[in-house]
């Protein structure tokens, strides 16, 4: 397979909010490429796989762990925060990956669980062997199992309490996650300067950027629920502004899964800023929820919600990602509604969540999937594709807990989906074999061999959107419909005289979630007569009313994306 490079933006490489227009692409190193037929992906192989990434468009990649650890949580329990895991190559190998990148425009950010260690992490075993070491203070020890009663269990299929019991230092430690994950201690400055030490280790070696992983959890309190506490919150703004002193340009990604009012906080403030970006978790849920009850007014009442957050903030939008979809932030009634639709097998379900991927999800309707994608990339923020998704792959629900949707991705219908030539037995998990989504007929050469693919119709999406930077940097605005299944917003963006030379542009998106063709009237005041044209082929679409109305017939599950104003340049 070879990819001829897109035509790339202008100078993105010094644009210091190149985070804004980018589009990100979640890829974990193991599950992406072998190189060596060693089972699981690796450096070499992702770095031979950046010219496909490069041909669909994808401006940064976020690596999820792949430092040295037992991979009891896909990575997440680290046991050294400086160091790769060998088998997925080297720290050279890893350099070179930031390189090979950076020659493409393209750009990294690796993931950083700061919040805890793998219990096979030295800091951890000294801690409990030497009290009163050097490393005693390190984590979160007490005498009993009773402390921070506020403060809720995050993994309910796994866990009963925070504490556990060490059986060496006779004393319990707190995990908010696995019991193998102990919390560190950020009470401890040495901790706090490790933290910032491993930030200084991999900016050193050139990443743009740092999700920070389960970012609300750093400090607990007595009084609290130890979810963004207040010193959580100071301990972030002195990350942030080393960054911004020492590495101008890189970001800092919240993984904070909270209420819209709560995860704003990680923004900080104009004048204390402290993440960059935020996922956005309570839109995420919204959009499944639209597609199967066919009503889109939790979605309009989320994105009609403002908050203010400082001018250099931008949110991370997404429909999947390497965990469970979670149903946190939604109501217990939607929450079992969508247990319904979408996890009718217990099996399917993990923690509050469920462990599936998109297309699957999506029943494989090809007309959701463009909905939802639409939505991906027209929403304020920055959009995050998790591999695989671009091509509709499956998930394999008899694998345990996130595994299910963690499988190698699926390149060709030959041995191993083309992905390893290692024995099939040898696979770190099988490839997906399931009748649906069987790897002979969901593969990426199979549908760069179709024109009218899923994985050719995302592509040209993110071709569309990256030529209207309005999508990037411009403001939303929900705007009134007369039905209940449709969403409307405007993106709005005053130009700007940067060297892009962007100019302003309004464009209309609007979505319909209804299982049948609809019709509906957009209420555009303060748009009357301007002209609507399609960004996709350019046709003009009736003029907006001289009662500042637009009426439009919509397919099943159809959406528009349409220029308001002059028609566009060709
Ligand atoms: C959030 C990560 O996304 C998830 O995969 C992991 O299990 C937890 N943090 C604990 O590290």
């Amino acid at each position: 397979m070879t990819f001829t490079a897109p035509i790339q933006l202008p100078g993105l490489a010094l644009d210091t909010q190149w985070y804004k227009r980018a589009v990100f692409y979640e890829v974990m190193v193991r599950s992406f490429y072998d190189s060596n037929a060693d089972g699981s992906g690796d450096f070499a192989g992702l770095i031979s796989k950046l010219d496909y990434l490069q041909w669909l468009g994808i401006d940064a990649l976020w690596i999820p762990p792949f430092y040295n650890s037992p991979l009891r949580d896909g990575g997440y329990d680290v046991a050294d925060f400086s160091s790769v895991l060998p088998e997925f190559g080297t720290l050279d190998e890893f350099k070179e990956l930031v390189t090979k990148a950076h020659e493409r425009n393209m750009r990294i950010v690796i993931d950083y669980p700061l919040n805890h260690t793998s219990d096979q992490h030295e800091w951890f075993q000294q801690s409990r062997q030497d009290p009163e070491g050097p490393y005693g203070d390190f984590y979160v020890w007490s005498d009993t199992d009773e402390k921070y009663p506020n403060i809720r269990i995050i993994f309910v299929d796994t866990e009963d309490s925070n504490w556990a019991f060490d059986p060496v230092r006779r004393q319990y430690y707190f995990h908010r996650f696995f019991s193998h994950q102990p919390d560190l201690n950020f009470e401890n400055p040495a901790v706090r300067e490790a933290t910032l030490n491993v930030v200084r280790h991999w900016m050193d070696l050139g990443v743009d950027g740092i999700r920070l992983d389960a970012i609300p959890y750093l400090f607990e309190s007595e009084e609290g629920n130890g979810e963004g506490e207040p010193k959580t919150h100071e301990f972030l703004k002195e990350i942030r502004a080393m960054v911004d002193r020492d590495y101008p340009g890189r970001v800092l990604i919240a993984e904070a899964n909270q209420w819209p009012s709560e995860v704003v906080e990680f923004f900080g403030t104009e004048d204390e800023p402290e993440c960059h970006m935020a996922f956005d978790f309570p839109v995420m849920p919204r959009i499944f929820y639209a597609l199967r009850s066919q009503n889109a007014s939790e979605l309009v009442r989320v994105l009609s919600e403002t908050h203010e957050v400082p001018s250099a903030a931008a949110w991370g939008v997404f429909l999947r990602n390497h965990d469970e979809l979670t149903l946190e932030m939604v109501s217990e009634e939607y929450r079992q509604a969508m247990y319904g639709w979408y996890a009718y097998d217990p099996r399917m379900r993990s923690n509050v969540g469920i462990r599936r991927r998109l297309a699957p999800l999506l029943d494989n309707s090809r007309a959701e999937l463009e909905l939802a994608h639409a939505l991906l990339f027209s929403l304020e923020g920055s959009p995050f594709l998790y591999y695989g998704d671009e091509i509709g792959m499956g998930d394999n629900i008899w694998l345990p807990d996130r595994d299910a949707s963690r499988t190698p991705m699926q390149w060709t219908p030959d041995r191993n989906a083309g992905f390893s030539s290692a024995d099939p037995g040898k696979l770190y998990l099988p490839v997906v074999q399931s009748l649906a989504y069987n790897y002979t007929s969901i593969n990426v050469e199979a549908q760069l061999a179709q024109s009218r693919s899923l994985l050719n119709w995302v592509r040209n999406v993110i071709h569309v959107r990256k030529g209207h930077p309005t999508f990037g940097l411009g403001t939303l605005r929900v705007l009134e419909t007369n039905h209940e299944s449709v969403l409307a917003f405007v993106r709005e963006y005053p130009g700007s005289s940067t060297q892009f030379g962007d100019s302003a542009e309004t464009v209309l998106c609007v979505f319909s979630f209804a299982h049948s063709p609809v019709s509906a009237r957009i209420d555009l005041t303060g748009f009357e007569g301007a002209t609507a044209f399609d960004l996709f082929g350019g046709a003009e679409f009736p003029a907006v009313g001289a009662d500042g109305t637009l009426s439009l017939t919509l397919g099943t599950q159809g959406f528009y994306w349409l220029h308001l104003g002059d028609a566009p340049r060709a």
